[in-house]
């Protein structure tokens, strides 16, 4: 038997709550005025290389990269913001006015080491804010990340903030990084011994050596007054819209193109893998895939564990059931209960049997699917064009013709859960 790759899904049972919380994400973002972008799931490996950073994590390891037939390097996304810009960049995207503000839902692949909540292909939902420089942005970006969050139902998530400073205050901040940690390098992780020099704030947020960056000097003593000015803003705005926040200095992302604000959305419910989302303002990313200097902020959201956060909130939805179910009582009336199902598809849900069950396992099928009602066509049915409409829930029974069961459907809503609010 062929199987699935290692640390890939099949989204089969649960497809219904993926469709629920895409629409919810959807509804989110339309509602701040974002518009969806749908960018290819492969792309020209320069451009992760030039966006997300040859010294980052995802680039050096993780990143899915092969030969296609005409020899050009491909690589499969691993994350959506270089995507979105690239596509900002050719398709001249600034002349239609700024901001433009876009969001995406899609599969991100990382060669990583599967676990509970870190897959090789995931799913992400995105937002960028492109061309705005000001704390407000970042501030709507973080709203919508947490509003997004509470649409579906979620509490148990803390959101934390920092600044990661820019091209002019954080060269000395990493100098300052490299001094406390030269004493420590024989004791930190393999990894951490290679970020030292390549990539030396990661060794803040490395989770085997949590206990030294403790100490560790921060970012916002460092801070220019530029950057300090920004981030007092962001925080004073969030105070203003009642948001609440955490600073953490030991934030600074996996990937290269952030400036100055950061921030992480943590799930409480969750074990290891606990990061809900991600995000911060990336003021140069554009003008390094060779647009014209365009300050932007985004975040994305990871969407299993997402799923996996709602599960132990218990905040699934109900999976939906059949409004309807049409029973045929004899192989002659199987004509009529199919045209009668097939009419009351134009706007309900409705199951009918297709397998050639008698009646009774019709019956027992249409309870084990929840449907609400089932329509019972017998001969007696068939002449008087007269139903019998069976309430499953309650075992009632009335006798109505199809526009006046069409009605009382109607009248009903049927509890089906495929109706979100
Ligand atoms: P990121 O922090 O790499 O940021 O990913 C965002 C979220 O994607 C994470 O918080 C996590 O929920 C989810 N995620 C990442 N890797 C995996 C994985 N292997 N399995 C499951 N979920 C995962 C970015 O990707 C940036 N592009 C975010 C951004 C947008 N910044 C600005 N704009």
């Amino acid at each position: 038997m062929i199987r699935r790759i290692k640390g890939t899904n099949d989204i089969i049972e649960d497809s219904y709550v993926w469709e629920w919380v895409e629409d919810k994400l959807r509804s989110v973002s339309k509602k701040f005025g974002f518009s969806e972008i749908r960018t290819p799931i492969f792309e020209a490996t320069e451009l992760f290389k030039r966006g997300v950073g040859t010294d980052t994590d995802i680039v050096q390891k993780e990143m899915y990269t092969f030969e296609d037939k005409g020899g050009r390097s491909i690589t499969l996304r691993p994350e959506g913001t270089a995507p979105v810009m690239r596509a900002f960049v050719e398709h001249s995207l600034d002349s239609r006015g700024l901001p433009q503000k876009l969001f995406y839902i899609g599969p991100m692949f990382r060669y990583e080491k599967p676990q509970a909540g870190r897959l090789r292909q995931f799913h992400q939902y995105g937002a960028e804010l492109i061309g705005s420089s000001r704390p407000e942005a970042d501030v709507e970006i973080i709203v919508l990340a947490v509003e997004a969050l509470k649409a579906l139902g979620l509490k148990e998530f803390k959101l934390k903030i920092n600044s990661t400073g820019c091209e002019k205050c954080r060269p000395k901040y990493k100098e300052a990084l490299k001094e406390y940690y030269k004493p420590l390098l024989p004791k930190l992780c393999d990894d951490c011994q290679i970020r030292y020099d390549r990539n030396i704030l990661r060794l803040l947020d490395c989770k085997k050596d949590a206990q030294y960056a403790k100490s560790a000097p921060i970012i916002l003593d460092y801070l220019c007054d530029e950057c300090k000015e920004h981030f007092n803003r962001v925080k004073e705005l969030l105070d203003t819209l009642g948001v609440d926040y955490e600073v953490d200095p030991t934030i600074v992302r996996g990937l290269d193109y952030y400036t100055r604000t950061v921030f992480e959305i943590t799930s409480t419910s969750l074990g290891a893998q606990d990061a809900l989302a991600g995000g911060g303002r990336y003021d140069h990313l554009i003008e390094e895939l060779g647009g014209r200097t365009t300050p932007s902020v985004g975040f994305a959201m990871g969407m299993e564990r997402v799923m996996i956060a709602l599960e132990r909130e218990k905040k699934l939805p109900d999976k939906p059931s059949p409004q309807v179910y049409v029973v045929a009582v004899e192989d002659e009336q199987r004509p009529r209960a199919l045209s009668i199902a097939f009419e009351l598809s134009k706007e309900f849900i409705v199951e009918t049997d297709v397998m050639g069950r008698k009646m009774k396992s019709q019956f027992k099928n249409a309870s084990k699917l929840g449907a609400h009602y089932v329509i019972i066509v017998g001969e007696e049915e068939m002449k008087s064009e007269i139903y019998t409409l069976k309430n499953m829930f309650d075992g009632s029974q009335v006798k109505l013709s199809l526009s006046e069961i069409k009605r009382r459907l109607k009248e009903e809503k049927c509890d089906s859960n495929l109706q979100w609010h």
